[in-house]
């Protein structure tokens, strides 16, 4: 479980995160949306100790992560970032072993190697396994970061916007792929979202961030409506049934 316990963040006079509490528990797919500037990406910074928050706790399985020992989050939590700076010249193969170092500090065994050729495996980039990293598409390239984020097996893994980049082929795969990873058992895959339809189909439950504040929080069929399309995204459309399914419909 990941606790957030009244969470703020500053910067100058700004409030980015203000007062955000928020439950998060084992298993399943945990999507989160608001507008641009709501303070998701501070939020999960936050939560994978890459910035500090002003106030607030958070809790991994019940460890505080300012104090608790580093290696110790990341084999239970892992994140991938809005926005990935890389040396270019790492091949796909190198990356992803990265993600093995909480648990071997930098020595691998010979399981590490499997589970990291099982992570590329499991993004479909075998073939590109030993190309570097400038040598791939956009989209390419944001599977070489999911497969890192794999291969660190924690129990909790969180995604910052994986489908930027991406075609409706590739977007589709993505987020089949990592609903599999949310399907194992224990495991926990937290993803931020900018398309509600995507967040609609996929999770099991929407979290809603405005102005840095949770303002919705439930089962997608409950908070994906009307008044969240004006109040919080400032859009006027609507919530169409089609073939079973609720679609977000926005008139041009
Ligand atoms: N390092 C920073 N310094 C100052 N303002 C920041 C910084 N990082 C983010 N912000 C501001 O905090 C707000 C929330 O940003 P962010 O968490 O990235 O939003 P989201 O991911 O929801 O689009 C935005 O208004 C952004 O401009
Ligand atoms: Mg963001």
């Amino acid at each position: 479980m990941i606790e957030i316990h009244k969470l703020s963040k500053r910067y100058g006079d700004t409030t980015v995160v203000d007062d955000a509490s928020l439950t998060i528990p084992r298993g399943g797919v945990v999507g989160i949306v608001g507008p641009n500037g709501a303070g998701k990406s501070t939020l999960l910074s936050i939560i994978s100790r890459l910035i500090k928050a002003d106030s607030g706790v958070v809790r991994v399985d019940g460890l505080d992560v300012t104090t608790a020992p580093g290696r110790e989050i990341a084999r239970r939590l892992s994140i991938m970032r809005q926005e990935n700076h890389v040396a270019a010249r790492l091949t796909v193969r190198d990356l992803v072993a990265f993600g093995r170092f909480p648990h071997n500090r930098g020595r691998p065994t010979r399981e590490d190697v499997e589970r990291v050729r099982m992570a590329i495996d499991f993004v479909g980039l075998e073939a590109l396994a030993d190309r570097f990293l400038d040598q791939l598409s956009g989209g390419q390239r944001q599977r070489a970061f999911v497969a890192m984020t794999l291969a660190q097996d924690a129990d909790y893994a969180l995604f910052d916007e994986p489908l930027n980049n991406l075609d409706i082929h590739h977007a589709v795969s993505m987020m089949r792929l990592l609903r599999r990873m949310a399907d194992q058992p224990g495991k926990t895959v937290v993803i931020v979202l900018h398309d509600l339809n995507v967040a609609a189909a996929y999770a099991d439950r929407v979290i809603v961030m405005q102005a840095g504040r949770v303002v919705g929080d439930g089962p997608p069929f409950d908070v994906i409506d009307r008044r969240l399309l004006s109040e919080v995204f400032r859009v006027d459309g609507d919530v169409v049934e089609v073939s079973g399914r609720r679609l977000v419909s926005v008139a041009p």
